[in-house]
């Protein structure tokens, strides 16, 4: 589920048991139901969110409130998503973001290769 996920806290107990799956630039991933995405990212040690448009460096969480809007995600077709806002969903596609909102590692863009299945409802 995250090899850096906290799954036992001595303070905050046990890690809800909801898990859902979701994919990462096309890779299967799992997280808590309704936990931000970029806390699920981050639990399987995934912190770039995006590369800059102009300087190309690697973005990522930041302030973790919605104020920076460094970890900005592609969700499906739906550029600039604040993955510290959004909660995980069952199903939902992020990709990591390049530039002016280009999806990295769009499965779509290699005919054959994508293996997600059509969710109703999620761009
Ligand atoms: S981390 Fe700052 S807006 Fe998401």
């Amino acid at each position: 589920m995250g090899e850096f996920r906290i799954d036992s806290h001595p303070v905050f107990g046990m890690a809800p048991e909801k898990r859902v799956a979701f994919y990462f630039n096309g890779q299967r991933l799992e997280g808590i139901d309704g936990e931000p995405l970029g806390v699920s990212l981050m639990a399987h040690g995934i912190r770039i969110m995006r590369y800059d448009r102009i300087t190309g460096e690697p973005r990522g969480i930041f302030c973790g409130i919605g104020h920076c809007y460094e970890c900005r995600v592609t969700v499906g077709t739906t550029r600039d998503v604040r993955s510290c806002l959004t909660p995980t969903r069952e199903g939902i596609r992020v990709f990591t973001q390049d530039g002016w909102g280009q999806r990295i590692n769009d499965s779509s863009s290699h005919p054959g290769q994508d293996s997600e299945p059509d969710e109703p409802g999620i761009p």
